[in-house]
């Protein structure tokens, strides 16, 4: 059997500090992967003349899946490239609580949720410019009671939920409700009071959807109550599926829930590929100093070996994280311990023997 390619992107700042090890880790395991570092920023200008080469996309394609490092803006272009070029429409975002994990909370043992956040569209479509520029489209603001043009200089941003786009994610959370065999429940979220149309369609296709799926239970709450919710009983939610910013934004917080953004991964999946990648930041004040949590970019890759049919290779990497946290002798300092990347990273080689 030829070895499967994976597109690396090792990030910026502190990322690779966490990408590295992690990918020690999975040479280690004997997968039968071979890793390929696609170039993207600075380093693809110095050799190619081009920031994101059509090379690096030609790799992306020819990968059987794409390990992502946090960016602060080198890599955007790639990481567009993963989002609207390969049509990864759903982010899930899970946030299971792990025994001695920081939670700020006082009981968040049964903590075990996932955000599928809608990737592709809602506010994310770049489309902003003056609010001049709309002038000859003569709109009407009715909760202003004003014309666009009459509330002076300023800048717009559009939103757009279509048909299409809401339906696939989620159809995709029910599926994945199903699969995780847990609460067995969808829980969707949106500013449909307000924003009837747009966030309303999004709740509407959720219901329509919801009489296909009589197996699963079914709920609908605003988003600012909703993130009240998660605070105050996170343990109820099973799969959240939400517009796209309203995911990014609910799924910072849910990471802080369990211990903070060091312990969030992420997998964002289209039909025909998917992703992975931390929803951390590049974490640029602790840069070279081998303290930045390994969790999240260890657990993202987790979630690849999952989606690559590695299911027991996954389990394994996934409970030597979790047996690290309960031993508790090797944490970073965001979870108040004094170790570093290096020896957290020895105790899960140590737990799955290797
Ligand atoms: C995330 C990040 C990105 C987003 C940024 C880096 C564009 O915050 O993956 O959550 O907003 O989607
Ligand atoms: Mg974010």
């Amino acid at each position: 059997m030829t070895s499967r390619q994976i597109a690396v992107f090792r990030g910026d700042d502190a990322s690779p500090e966490v990408m590295d090890p992690t990918l020690e880790i999975l040479r280690d395991l004997n997968l039968d992967l071979e890793f390929i570092f696609p170039l993207v920023g600075a380093e693809a200008i110095e050799q190619t003349g081009e920031r994101f080469p059509d090379e690096s996309k030609a790799q992306i394609d020819a990968a059987a899946a794409t390990l992502f490092g946090s960016t602060s803006g080198n890599s955007t272009q790639a990481l567009f490239y993963l989002r609207w070029g390969k049509q990864t429409f759903a982010n899930v975002r899970p946030c299971k609580y792990m025994p001695n994990a920081a939670s700020p909370l006082k009981h968040p043992e049964a903590i075990d949720f996932a955000i599928i956040r809608e990737n592709l569209e809602d506010l994310y479509l770049g489309l902003e410019g003056p609010i001049d520029d709309l002038s000859a489209l003569n709109l009407f603001a009715p909760h202003a009671r004003s014309s666009l043009k009459d509330l002076g200089p300023g800048r717009y941003a559009i939103k757009a939920i279509t048909e299409a786009g809401a339906e696939r994610v989620i159809r995709f959370a029910f599926e994945l409700a199903r699969k995780r065999a847990g609460k067995r429940k969808v829980t969707l979220t949106s500013k449909y009071n307000m924003l009837h149309q747009s966030d309303g369609l999004f709740r509407d296709i959720g219901r329509a959807i919801a009489e296909e799926y009589s197996d699963i239970e079914f709920e609908t709450f605003i988003v600012d109550d909703f993130l009240c919710r998660m605070i105050t009983q996170p343990d109820a939610l099973d799969v959240v599926v939400t517009p796209n910013l309203y995911g990014d934004i609910l799924s910072d917080g849910a990471a802080g829930l369990i211990g903070g953004l060091g312990l969030a991964p992420s997998g964002c999946f289209g039909a025909d590929y998917a992703y992975f990648e931390s929803a951390h930041g590049t974490a640029p004040d602790i840069q070279g100093l081998n303290v930045i949590n390994p969790t999240a970019t260890l657990l993202s890759a987790s979630m690849m070996l999952e989606y690559l049919g590695l299911e027991e290779n996954a389990r394994a990497l996934t409970s030597a994280v979790t047996a690290t946290f309960k031993e508790g002798r090797t944490l970073t300092p965001d979870q108040g311990g004094t170790s570093t990347t290096t020896d957290f990273c020895d105790s899960v080689r140590f737990h799955l023997g290797i």
